[in-house]
């Protein structure tokens, strides 16, 4: 029945159309062929302008601020969940040792923590941007005075003479690349001329957070100025030889604060177990937020660092530093 239908109006539709085909006078169809020709090349034509303006807009969206942004604020989240998702691992190493909860690299010294320092060899090479103590200082001072009471001894201050975020390895202590003192020379001169083209970065402190392995990190947004990821693409760029696994997110921009070495030696409340831990620690990144959060700052200087001792920056050892003034002006950036 249905394909009676069907068959019933095609035909019925075959007809109208010869019908109107043969209406068509000759000096009519050749018009109308040029007009269906040209039609369909605009319509080519057009979208192939669509095709490449879509195509500039993925291109670029690699330096799009907006997915930079977003892409940073989902990595913060996710780090921020690392805490509660693998708990205060650092709190382990208490349960081994008498006094302290030290990991590996701190020991008690005449009662204060000090970093057990360990030769790199060969030397690490660090390219990280440098955030100057005019913004380093009272980061540092809010941070001691909501984490000290607690603390006491079982935690380390990073030297905020030396704030720092970390780009892009030429080598590290994990994938080591030996390089000649030429080597070293030629390496700084390649850094040095990118940095030339990098512009100050407005930079905003989207929230500080506490890893598992109880380390106290500024994570910042970047509201202007060249993209880290633009920076590490770069810094890649003129450093071939540098290892190919890097051990950042290409778009992260973090300062360590502080390492926190053990249990919390006095709180307003008794701890009796990890989920109250978990609670107080919670609390006091939260004092700490509340405080700091949203906080401005800005770098316009990127250094080339021979660490000599494993996470020297970190610890106060042994370093030599190349310090580069980014070079573009603030107004182009
Ligand atoms: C902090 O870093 C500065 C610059 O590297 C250095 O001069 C100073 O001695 C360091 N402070 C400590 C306590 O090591
Ligand atoms: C931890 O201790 C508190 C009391 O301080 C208690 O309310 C809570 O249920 C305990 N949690 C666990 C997981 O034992």
């Amino acid at each position: 029945m249905h394909s009676l239908i069907d068959a019933f109006s095609w035909a019925k539709t075959n007809e109208m159309m010869g019908r109107i085909g043969s209406r068509l006078s000759y000096s009519k169809t050749v018009p109308l062929l040029i007009w269906l020709i040209s039609a369909f090349i605009f319509f080519a034509l057009f979208r192939m302008a669509l095709r490449n303006s879509s195509d500039t807009i993925s291109s670029s969206s690699f330096d799009s601020p907006v997915s930079n942004v977003d892409r940073r604020s989902k990595l913060y989240e996710k780090m921020a969940r690392d805490l509660d998702e693998h708990g205060p691992a650092f709190l382990k190493h208490g349960e081994t040792s008498q006094s302290l909860s030290l990991s590996d690299i701190f020991t008690l010294k005449d009662g204060s923590v000090t970093p057990v320092l360990k030769p790199a060899n060969p030397p690490v090479r660090a390219n990280v941007l440098y955030l100057s103590t005019e913004f380093s200082v009272p980061i540092a001072e809010k941070a001691k005075n909501i984490f000290n009471p607690y603390f006491d001894k079982a935690i380390w201050f990073q030297n905020n003479s030396v704030y720092h975020f970390s780009l892009f390895h030429a080598s590290h202590h994990i994938s080591p690349v030996p390089a000649t003192k030429q080597e070293i020379e030629a390496e700084a001169a390649a850094v040095q001329a990118v940095v030339g083209t990098l512009c100050p970065l407005n930079i905003v402190l989207d929230r500080v957070i506490l890893t598992s392995t109880g380390v106290l990190l500024g994570c910042w947004q970047v509201a202007s100025g060249t993209d880290p990821i633009t920076i590490r693409a770069k810094l890649r760029n003129v450093l071939p030889r540098a290892p190919e696994k890097q051990q950042y997110d290409a778009a992260i921009i973090h300062t360590s604060f502080a390492r926190l070495l053990g249990p919390p030696k006095a709180s307003p409340t008794q701890i009796y177990n990890t989920s109250d831990q978990l609670q107080f620690f919670h609390e006091l990144v939260n004092r700490l937020n509340s405080q700091i959060r949203g906080y401005k700052a800005v770098v316009s200087e990127l250094w080339y660092v021979e660490e000599y001792d494993v996470l020297a920056l970190a610890l106060n050892g042994r370093m030599n530093v190349h310090k580069f003034k980014l070079g573009c002006s603030t107004t182009r950036g």
